[in-house]
């Protein structure tokens, strides 16, 4: 198995979240099983923002719901600054799990409908004990509401039906806001919202994120809206790593087929006149390459290789390992060189 790390430029600290060849299978009847995440590795520094892009089913939620162990990995190890949560017993599980909080697509289904916005919003103290004194309650759930652009008197008392998704959506924000947490994983926050409701809840985390000094992973299929987000992407494919690479002159910069495919996928406006050209609509799923083969019978050596425009044998027989080709730009593929700009 070769492991793939996203890890940034010449950082000495520890970073804020580290992941090392995480591996998850899925059970799929008959003695087969479903390759959903293999080998995976990333680093996320302090107050730094790691998009993770990718077709559906390429396996971003997999990663995401593995780095807060719900469920744990098959194999690989996760640490939280210096505590490895793989392996942690379930009461320190349990604490440590307030420190890294996950934000979902479906706001609505992600809170109890039975409960009251203040009820929600104090669901993390009240289950995992910690966040201080229960004292000042009412004053930092009215905070919390407000830094997430609600007022407190009005929705306070009210039920999720009560209010829209792009409010529900506030409501989990505040409520994993409020545990103080070190790392925010963030699966698909804004694609089950209006287009206009989007931008609002974008806007909200990155300048949340920016202000308290917090890490956060985005994960989403939309290229344009991870780009912006993130500091650094990580491009996955069919379960591994492709690429990684700093966000700002992502057009230019990207070299591995599969990435340049994906940015090839968005309108001209999006992608400047010298970016990668392909055609329709700005998400990956819009490849004009063939179907994503079946992570239950992954392509042997690289996984790319059956959509790839230039596999060669090298390629079916060998699989690519991540490599630095420039400081802070990692790339898997057999015929990209060390700071060449195409492959
Ligand atoms: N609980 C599960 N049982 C079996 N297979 C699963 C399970 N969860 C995910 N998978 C499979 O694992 C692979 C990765 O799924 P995952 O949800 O991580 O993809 P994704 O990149 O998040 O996709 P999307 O963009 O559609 O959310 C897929 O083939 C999926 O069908
Ligand atoms: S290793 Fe081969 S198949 Fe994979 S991306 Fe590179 S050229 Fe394409
Ligand atoms: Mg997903």
């Amino acid at each position: 198995m070769t492991t793939t790390h996203a890890t940034g430029a010449g950082r000495e600290q520890l970073p804020a979240l580290a992941a090392e060849d995480l591996v998850v299978e899925f059970p799929a009847g008959r003695g087969r099983k479903v390759h959903a995440v293999s080998g995976v590795g990333l680093e996320v520094a302090a107050g730094e923002t790691l998009g993770i892009l990718g077709e559906s089913g390429c396996g971003k939620s997999t990663v995401g719901r593995s780095l807060i162990q719900l469920p744990p990995p098959d194999s690989g190890t996760v640490r939280l600054g210096a505590t490895t949560l793989t392996g942690l017993a379930p009461e320190e599980l349990r604490r440590a799990r307030a420190r890294i909080q996950i934000i979902m697509q479906d706001p609505v289904s992600a809170l109890n409908p039975r409960r009251t916005v203040k009820d929600l919003v104090w669901e993390g103290p009240s289950i995992w004990g910690s966040g201080g004194d229960a004292r000042d309650k009412d004053t930092r759930i009215d905070t919390a509401l407000r830094d997430v652009g609600l007022d407190p008197a009005t929705v306070r008392d009210r039920r999720p039906h009560e209010l829209s998704g792009g409010q529900c959506q506030r409501v989990c924000i505040a409520r994993a806001l409020l545990l103080e947490p070190e790392v925010l994983i963030c699966d698909e926050p804004v694609s089950s919202l209006d287009v206009s409701v989007q931008a609002q809840i974008l806007n909200l985390l990155e300048t949340t994120t920016r202000r308290r000094g917090l890490s956060m992973v985005f994960i989403a299929h939309d290229v344009s809206v991870v780009k912006n987000i993130s500091d650094r992407v990580m491009v996955m494919y069919l379960g591994k790593t492709c690429e990684v690479l700093p966000s700002d002159g992502m057009h230019h910069e990207a070299v591995h087929p599969y990435t340049r495919l994906l940015l090839a996928s968005l309108p001209e406006a999006q992608r400047g006149p010298a970016g990668p050209r392909g055609a329709t609509d700005g998400t990956a799923d819009a490849s004009p390459a063939a179907e994503l083969p079946s992570p239950l019978d992954p392509p042997s050596g690289c996984r790319f290789r059956t959509r790839c425009p230039l596999a060669t044998g090298r390629c079916s027989g060998e699989e690519p390992a991540l490599r630095e080709i420039r400081p802070g730009h990692q790339v898997a593929c057999h015929h990209v060189e060390p700071r060449r700009n195409h492959p």
